[in-house]
């Protein structure tokens, strides 16, 4: 990927700005064969649902970077929170010190989960360290009860947790983005989700003689996302949550993608009534201005820590862990979730989206359409040129990026009916002109 050739160069720009040309060949960007990509968009900022691209253009955004940005971008209360922030105390570390942003965040955090127990708050930066936090406690969970067995994690087909070597060890092993390490990665079990009779008798046979090595259960409640935006019923995490006090392993739900409204609920556990013993929140836990993520735990986890022996605290330590910016826009996209009516503007995207895609499933070379939450989903036969595709989209003045086969929206909850027509309309169009 070189910008010094013109047709490296974005399309629609007369001249690329001049720190586009002289950067791009230091960067290195996710997931992406920089030899073969489509030089990315230069964005000169971002409003509601739009990305202004230094060209000038504007696209309407379906993704809402990467589903973080729930209240759209640049939203005026998150960050004037994070300007006063800035002023008094951009960060300090977690160490000895704590301050007020990440104690209010961690006591509103717990009463947003509530009545779950869980109630005891770990900080990290990013999605993957907090489910490496979780696996963690799981671990350590058993060791400080004298339980040394207990090591392995299981998980199911399908899934993503991250880019962390712990994280990817618990994803799916070979139909993911992490195949390249297999044989490399801890072991782990791996198990298909129990949906049917078939995948519930091997679930419960790997759990019957092998819950004495397993400490905890990890699933993306409701939606496997980067694995392909995969959905299952509520009644599996309640088969999950039997299954696990059944073998008294722990149960962690991975919300990083599914909290904080996504699918329709706060968070996806309270659709299906059951809770689990850690949850692990990012994304869009900062309105997605700031990188924060978290794990919390319920006190029966914690009380394993709490103990005499310093070899019993959790060995764990980010050096940006709790930082002042990033749990002051926590507390402000708190806030908007407790003045807006977020959930109901969750459930008109639903209903748009279950209209707007459904004219998608006529369209030859369509596998499925599907919609939960602020969540739809056109699932494709195939596609032979990925970039290409993501082209057309842009071209019709919109931001959609499929991956694998899957054409999918999850706009900010914050999106004008007009934008996310015209959202669907592009996604129509462009499946028809592909037909
Ligand atoms: C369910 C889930 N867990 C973990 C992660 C990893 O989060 P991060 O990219 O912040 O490390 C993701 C990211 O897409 C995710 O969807």
């Amino acid at each position: 990927m070189s910008p010094n050739t013109s047709e490296n160069r974005p399309i629609g720009h007369a001249v690329a700005p001049a720190w586009y040309a002289a950067g791009l060949n230091h960067v290195w960007l996710p997931y992406t064969q920089m030899k073969t990509a489509s030089p990315p968009l230069a964005v000169a900022g971002a409003r509601g649902s739009r990305i202004l691209l230094a060209d000038g253009r504007e696209l309407i955004d379906g993704v809402a970077s990467w589903w973080t940005a729930c209240h759209g971008y640049n939203h005026p209360h998150i960050r004037d929170a994070v300007e006063r922030q800035i002023a008094e105390l951009p960060h300090i570390m977690f160490g000895g010190l704590v301050h007020e942003q990440a104690l209010t965040l961690a006591r509103r955090l717990v009463r947003f989960l509530a009545p779950a127990d869980l109630d005891r708050v770990f900080f990290s930066e990013s999605g993957s360290v907090a489910v490496e936090v979780a696996l963690k406690m799981a671990v350590q969970y058993w060791r400080n009860r004298g339980v040394r067995r207990r090591t392995r994690i299981l998980s199911f087909y399908g899934a993503y947790h991250g880019d962390t070597t712990g994280a990817m060890a618990v994803s799916d092993p070979h139909d993911s983005m992490h195949a390249a390490f297999s044989g490399v990665l801890p072991k782990q079990i791996t198990v298909d989700l129990p949906v049917d009779e078939q995948s519930l008798a091997a679930f419960e046979m790997v759990l019957a003689s092998r819950a004495e090595e397993i400490a905890a259960i990890i699933v993306e409640p409701l939606v496997q996302g980067a694995g392909g935006m995969r959905f299952h019923a509520p009644q599996v995490l309640r088969t999950l949550r039997a299954a696990a006090d059944r073998y008294e392993v722990l149960l962690i739900f991975d919300e990083i993608f599914t909290g904080f409204g996504r699918t329709g609920t706060q968070f996806a556990f309270q659709s299906a009534g059951v809770v689990p013993d850690i949850i692990t929140l990012g994304k869009a836990l900062t309105g997605g201005t700031l990188p924060l993520a978290a794990t919390v735990a319920s006190s029966k986890v914690f009380e394993a820590f709490w103990s005499d022996d310093p070899a019993h605290a959790l060995m764990h330590g980010p050096t940006f862990m709790g930082n002042a910016l990033a749990c002051a826009a926590a507390n402000a996209s708190l806030d908007l979730f407790e003045r807006e009516p977020r959930l109901d503007q969750v459930a008109h995207i639903s209903a748009a989206m279950r209209n707007g895609l459904e004219l998608c499933r006529s369209i030859p070379g369509v596998k499925d359409v599907r919609v939960l939450g602020a969540i739809g989903v056109v699932e494709l036969e195939r596609v032979e040129n990925l970039n290409a595709l993501r082209q057309r989209f842009i071209n019709k003045g919109v931001f959609i990026r499929p991956f694998g086969s899957v054409v999918y929206l999850t706009p900010a909850f914050t999106i004008a009916e007009d934008e996310l027509a015209k959202l669907m309309d592009a996604i129509r169009h462009v499946l028809r002109e592909d037909a």
